[in-house]
């Protein structure tokens, strides 16, 4: 008899746990959302149909291209997935935002950008411009500043795909100016297929719509949807031994006679990151002025004179969402090498604070 029973017991345990996992292995949400993108040469339509794959075809979610959209009004949230151009999303992405501003700011709004770079510590200085943060996330620090708003949860800045040959004249003209004026050289030139993006990223920020938006558990083993990106065109038609794919180095030192710029990274957060910045700023006398603020970094001009000029590093301090647990950090001063050493020295006393205790991330 008393076996019966402990037989029965372990066969209801059995069924509650079964159904327990099935529950778990099919767990849905009722929430509708509707993913807009917007792209000019087809890469960010590959990634709306991956965030869709991780997010999960059990969950309702339409994916659009603009022109198929007449009304936000049915969904409970909204992905916004654009190109980027001219260092942010599309005038028609605005247009898209303008015209349903109202039915907007009722929903949650996720936002992504398929981009060339990546590196969310990355200052851009041309000529004719002042020196500013662009890559990645920060190409949406100006859809926060105009959309005060828009209820954005979950932001991505992916990276991309370039592929040379079938751009534009005004785009490779364009293109191509870039790359002569940059400081830093140009990643794309001499392939026929340039790509940066950050595969971690697509799938942090589908994760974080079903954990946030969703209320669902995170998605595991999402390598499995990489098909979405990966492809065999080769990174050039005439040298296949070429690489699409190269990422950019986090540790790093460029000293040449336009540009002092030093990156690296260590373990922990934006606060210890800030923090540790703080202490070297008031051991050397630098004033640190912030630029710009978000969740997930710091951009300063920290400034000291040195004889009678005053030199600006333009600092910046991040979180990436691929490389979780530690902080980064990018250095840049574009003045001439001579006269810099006295910059110089103070860089290399911030990173010996910086990597002190066995932070250093290498
Ligand atoms: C004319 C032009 C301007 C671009 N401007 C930027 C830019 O300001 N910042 C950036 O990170 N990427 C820029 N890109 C790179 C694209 O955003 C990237 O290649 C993207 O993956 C292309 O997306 P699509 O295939 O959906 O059009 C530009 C590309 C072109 C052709």
């Amino acid at each position: 008899m008393k076996k019966r029973v402990s037989c029965i017991s372990a066969i209801i345990v059995c069924v509650v746990l079964l159904s327990a996992v099935a529950a778990f292995a099919t767990a849905k949400s009722d929430k509708k959302g509707l993913l807009v993108h917007n792209s000019i040469y087809g890469s960010t339509i590959e990634t709306a149909y991956w965030v869709k794959a991780i997010i999960g075809h059990e969950n309702q979610l339409d994916v659009k291209a603009l022109p198929q959209v007449i009304t936000v009004e049915p969904y409970d949230y909204v992905i916004i997935g654009s190109v980027t151009r001219n260092e942010g999303p599309t005038q028609p992405i605005y247009d898209f935002i303008d015209t349903f501003k109202a039915d907007l700011q009722k929903k949650e709004i996720c936002f992504f950008l398929n981009c060339g770079d990546t590196d969310e510590t990355m200052i851009l200085k041309v000529p004719g411009a002042k020196a500013h943060l662009i890559a990645g996330r920060n190409y949406l620090l100006d859809v926060f500043e105009k959309y005060p708003d828009l209820d954005l949860k979950v932001i991505g800045g992916f990276g991309g795909r370039q592929v040379m040959p079938s751009m534009g004249t005004k785009d490779n003209l364009q293109i191509w100016l870039v790359g002569k004026l940059a400081k830093e050289g140009a990643p794309w030139e001499g392939l026929d297929i340039w790509e940066s993006l950050v595969p971690e990223r697509v799938e942090a920020f589908a994760n974080e719509v079903r954990t946030k938006i969703l209320g669902l558990e995170p998605r595991e083993n999402v390598e499995q949807f990489r098909g979405y990106w990966e492809s065999e065109q080769p990174g050039s038609l005439k040298d296949a031994s070429k690489k699409k794919f190269k990422p950019k180095p986090f540790t790093e030192v460029v000293n040449i006679d336009k540009l002092y710029y030093s990156r690296s990274r260590i373990k922990g957060d934006l606060d210890l990151g800030i923090n540790l910045l703080q202490q070297w700023a008031k051991a050397e006398g630098v004033t640190l002025e912030e630029q710009v603020k978000t969740f997930y970094n710091v951009y300063y001009h920290a400034k000291k004179k040195y004889g009678e000029k005053e030199f600006t590093v333009h600092l910046v301090t991040s979180t990436l969402p691929d490389d979780p647990g530690t902080v980064h950090f990018s250095f840049r001063c574009f003045e001439k090498a001579e006269g810099r050493t006295g910059v110089e020295t103070d860089i290399q006393k911030a990173e010996k604070l910086l990597w002190a205790d066995d932070r250093q991330v290498k």
